[in-house]
């Protein structure tokens, strides 16, 4: 666990993502921030981009990200906390990754101060696992603006190049098979038991994520209108 984190709070609550790998969070999450102009904190996304400058964040998250495993815990808080005391997360923010095991949620709570149970929204977002897979072996991103698209259920305009940057897309290395059975399996062992650690959290919701994009969207706008 993260020594001596700084205390922060905001006036509005922030927003977690729950969910498996391919859940649709990463998507619901940019959407919300377009929308609700807050920041969209991806902790994998700030993992890769350790890892591809190299620093010593990336030098010790990059051999486990590899193989499709979780990066530890003291880590993870250390980064989020640095990130949600900047300036712009002040008016709230919104997680996408973050906490993903019963360790981070302690740390982030703690983080929080004595008001932290009541400084966020929980948005646990169920697939069935067959759509998860068949969503993240269709997935390509993009590695310069991080954007997310997918083979048939949301295309890029031209060929595979970034509708956003005209960069050229990817597979995300953890996207092949074998990494994803490893990921779904941390998933299980490691995550799923935070549904049970916040189900009792009066702001915790489950939502059905496997309908389209736009029906999950106003189901998740729907529910902030009311806790605002
Ligand atoms: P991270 O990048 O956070 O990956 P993840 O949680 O496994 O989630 P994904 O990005 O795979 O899926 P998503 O739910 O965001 O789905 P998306 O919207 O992209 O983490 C990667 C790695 O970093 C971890 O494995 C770990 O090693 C490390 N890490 C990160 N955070 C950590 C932490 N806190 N602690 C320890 N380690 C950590 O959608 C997927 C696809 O489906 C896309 O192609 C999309 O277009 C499509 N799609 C989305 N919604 C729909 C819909 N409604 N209908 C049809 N298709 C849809």
């Amino acid at each position: 666990m993260a020594a001596a984190s700084p205390r922060v709070s905001t006036p509005y609550p922030g927003i977690i993502f729950l969910g498996p790998p391919g859940a649709g969070k990463g998507t619901q999450a940019a959407r919300l921030a377009d929308t609700l102009k807050l920041p969209r904190i991806s902790t994998g996304d700030m993992l890769r981009d350790a890892i591809a400058s190299e620093t010593p964040l990336g030098k010790q998250a990059g051999p486990l990200m590899e193989k499709g495993g979780l990066v530890p815990d003291d880590l993870l808080i250390t980064l989020i906390t640095e990130r949600i005391s900047r300036q712009d997360c002040r008016d709230g923010y919104i997680l996408d990754g973050f906490p993903r095991t019963i360790g981070q949620a302690k740390g982030f709570e703690e983080m929080l101060g004595g008001n932290g149970a009541n400084a966020f929204v929980v948005f646990n977002v169920e697939v069935p696992r067959e759509e998860l897979l068949r969503r993240l072996s269709g997935r390509r991103w993009c590695p310069k603006c991080q954007a997310t698209f997918h083979v048939i259920n949301n295309p890029p305009k031209h060929d595979l190049k970034c509708d956003r940057c005209g960069t050229q897309l990817i597979q995300r290395e953890d996207d092949k098979e074998t990494v994803v059975t490893r990921r779904l399996r941390d998933y299980d062992e490691r995550t799923a038991p935070l549904i049970s650690y916040y189900d009792h959290h009066s702001r915790f919701h489950t939502i059905n994520g496997y309908r389209p994009a736009d029906t999950v969207f106003s189901d998740l706008r729907g529910i902030l209108e009311a806790v605002r």
